[in-house]
């Protein structure tokens, strides 16, 4: 067969002279029955799965979301490589349901009669391959990093709450977790506490997060924030709310029996009213 140091010096070593070229090969390839209704299939279900992105979204955003840039952020990434996704999973579908419905008068050994030449080898064949798998990997890769980086951004990193930018004059948010309940406690306010959690709209807020007993996960369902709450130690994210509404508060680790009903409300009002509350509740500073 082929030796590798040869390949790209000559088209295929092996051939005879008078072979055709590759792109003749190909096309000849492209012709077989099994190929174009592979092809055709791939075409097919791939627009039958496009709009999966928008679906998957559309189920998220159900209870009032995004409501933060971090969500914003983490929803564009879910639809990109959805979309992104769904060629390559049609093309597996197909390749699957040709497999097991296309051969099906196919008795026993006998292998189909084709005369049409293998792309095995075929140049154009595998440089296209090879060059459209690596851009998508680049691509996922590249998009996953800089994705990240703005997520992390956007919630602060993991900075302690008093090292973090102060130009911002951000809320902070003590977060208790315990089983099974969640206390939001305002350090700025005179400590006032609360057992749902309560935000002004538009300014940055830091989570000092942590826990009473075992590990509990502390997940702002529609802000996009989810970090652990262990016992012994603080955890620090945040968020800039960017919509009025109440959304979902929940544990997201198993944490025991009554995992599953540790949630609460989260409000997010405009900052008068988030001044009024606090006053309501006996705090003193309004920021
Ligand atoms: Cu706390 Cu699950």
């Amino acid at each position: 067969m082929t030796e590798p140091g040869a390949v790209g010096v000559t088209d295929e070593p092996e051939a005879p002279t008078n072979r055709p070229d590759s792109e003749h090969r190909l096309r000849q390839w492209l012709r077989r029955p099994y190929v174009r209704a592979i092809v055709i299939l791939t075409l097919i279900l791939s627009l039958v799965m496009l709009p999966l992105g928008w679906l998957i979204v559309a189920a998220m955003n159900g209870t009032g979301g995004p409501a933060s840039p971090v969500m914003s952020s983490i929803q564009l990434t879910i639809i990109v490589l959805t979309v992104a996704a769904v060629p390559i999973t049609a093309f597996v579908f197909a390749v699957m349901l040709y497999s097991l419905f296309g051969w099906r008068h196919v008795r026993g050994e006998q292998v189909p009669k084709d005369d049409s030449p293998a792309i095995r080898t075929n140049t154009i064949g595998v440089v296209l391959w090879t060059a459209v798998s690596s851009a998508l990997a680049v691509f996922f890769v590249a998009w996953g990093l800089v994705a990240l980086a703005q997520i992390t951004a956007n919630s602060y990193g993991t900075l302690p709450a008093n090292e973090q930018p102060q130009d911002l004059d951000p809320l902070i948010v003590n977060v208790t977790g315990q089983q099974w309940v969640w206390t939001f406690e305002y350090p700025q306010h005179d400590r006032v506490t609360s057992d749902v959690l309560y935000l002004p709209v538009d300014r940055p807020v830091y989570f000092n997060v942590t826990s009473k007993d075992v590990i509990h996960n502390f997940w702002a369902v529609e802000l996009g924030v989810k970090i652990d709450a262990n016992p012994g130690a603080v955890t620090q994210t945040g968020v800039t709310p960017n919509k009025v509404g109440t959304f979902n508060l929940r544990c997201a680790e198993l944490c025991g029996m009554h995992h599953a009903y540790m949630q609460t409300r989260i409000q997010v009002m405009p900052q008068q009213d988030f001044t009024s509350w606090v006053r309501e509740m006996g705090g003193g500073r309004t920021a």
